[in-house]
């Protein structure tokens, strides 16, 4: 897809949609499902490219999975998954796939390498080959970076605290843990997403959660499950904050994963003043979920600490847009994370200043001075192949009347296939530039 100018189509927002499954949770249902005894099935399978990738990883890595539709049957190859000789996994744009998937291939005897592209060659991985090497695989890095060389076998349980919170490590250590001799224990400094967590306590492993931790004893067998996945939080957010920045919108997303590690953006925005209920709130395997009714509104600013950070981490760009258009400053700080998502998020961010946005930012968050009544400028925008940052600046084009191009949002693709069919549906006019 070349370049593609969004901008107002004049109305509200008003109807109902749904979003894609959740791409984080079924990552986890792939590779745990491949781990399993017997056959697990996968129901609301997002299909972007990211979760296409671990769909990859684990038929390379020994089990069959067969996708159609928006189901995916898996049958697992028990605690003995692994691959017979060297193999070679293309994580693509994925960073769950190389983490977790590093994980995975930890506690087989084989040699596997996980490279990706060009974006994600750039990110850290050190942070798992080290507790990784530490329970007995080998691991090499390129620098720190992609490619991975894992060669597994037998390893040993470890005590191992993160740095920095993580729910890619704490899962790469985990999905170890199920395949290492002892009690594996993993410890935070805050709360991360928590499906790997949930999702082997539904598969019938014993899991114990402490204040302080987790402990994993080794050796567990998964049982096959269903998997039925929630609507994604994260691609949610998008639409959410396109029906408030657009006055007169009433907009209801079905369906969406409401897990209390994921919704720290749905807390952040009602603080700023938005009008967000939950609906007809369930839980189905472990996750609760629920339908979100939006109504278009004037925002305040806010503040938002270090503290808030882990349960909004893939939402901050399009918190940053919503901060925008709230009378007052809003602060991000404790979010140097940013800086290695799929880009520099931050400075991605920084392209809202050309657009009319008074926007400073820092090594590990930004400042905005936001307006209730701002219009934006047009301009064009480069997505640095950043799905979250090509979503950020379309839903920023709904109050840009001359409408913001951006360069290259075919990336989209990886969380939220169909994304701009979906806004234009909702009322955005969507072109070729
Ligand atoms: C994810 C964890 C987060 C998040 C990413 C998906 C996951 O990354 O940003 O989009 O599925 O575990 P970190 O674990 O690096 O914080």
């Amino acid at each position: 897809m070349s370049a593609l100018r969004v901008r107002p189509a004049g109305g509200a927002l008003r109807g109902e949609c749904r979003v894609p499954g959740d791409k984080s949770i079924g990552h986890r249902a792939l590779l745990l499902g491949a781990l399993a005894d017997g056959a697990t099935l996968v129901r609301g399978f997002p299909g972007g490219a990211d979760v296409r990738a671990t769909l990859g990883a684990i038929r390379t890595l020994g089990a069959r999975a067969a996708w159609s539709g928006d189901e995916v049957r898996i049958d697992g190859a028990g605690l003995a998954l692994g691959a017979a000789g060297p193999v070679t996994i293309d994580c693509a744009n994925s960073g769950t796939t190389m983490r977790l998937g590093a994980g995975l291939a930890a506690g087989h005897a084989g040699e596997v390498t996980l490279d990706g592209d060009a974006s994600l060659r750039r990110r850290p991985m050190e942070r798992i080959a080290a507790p990784l090497r530490a329970m007995g695989a080998r691991v090499e890095t390129s620098d720190g970076r992609p490619p991975l060389r894992v060669v597994g076998g037998r390893l040993h349980a470890v005590e191992w605290t993160l740095p920095v919170a993580s729910a890619q490590v704490k899962s790469a250590v985990l999905l170890a843990g199920l395949r290492a001799e002892g009690v594996t224990r993993v410890r935070e400094p805050l709360r991360s997403r928590d499906h790997t967590e949930r999702m082997l306590v539904h598969m019938g492993v014993r899991l114990e959660t402490h204040p302080d931790g987790l402990a994993l004893a080794g050796g567990q067998r998964l049982r096959g499950a269903e998997i039925p996945l929630p609507g994604d939080p994260s691609s949610a957010a998008f639409l959410v904050v396109a029906a408030l920045l657009v006055p007169g919108s009433v907009l209801a997303v079905r369906d969406v994963g409401l897990n209390p590690t994921r919704t720290g953006a749905l807390a952040i925005l009602c603080r700023m003043g938005a009008a967000i209920t939950v609906e007809n709130r369930r839980e189905e395997a472990g996750e609760p979920r629920g339908d979100l009714v939006v109504r278009g509104g004037a925002l305040s600013a806010t503040t938002i600490g270090a503290d808030e950070v882990p349960a909004a981490i893939d939402e901050l760009p399009i918190l940053a847009v919503a901060a925008a258009f709230a009378a007052g400053e809003t602060r991000i700080s404790g979010a140097a994370e940013l800086r290695v998502k799929e880009s520099d998020r931050l400075a991605a961010l920084e392209q809202l200043r050309g657009l009319g946005v008074p926007l400073e930012t820092s090594p590990d968050g930004l400042v905005v001075a936001g307006r209730g009544d701002r219009v934006l400028a047009s301009g064009r925008v480069a997505t640095h192949g950043d799905h979250r940052i090509a979503m950020a600046f379309a839903v920023a084009a709904l109050r840009a009347p001359g409408g913001i191009v951006l360069d290259d949002p075919t990336c989209v693709e990886v969380s939220f296939p169909g994304f701009f069919d979906r806004l234009a549906a909702l009322g955005a006019a969507v072109e070729p530039a």
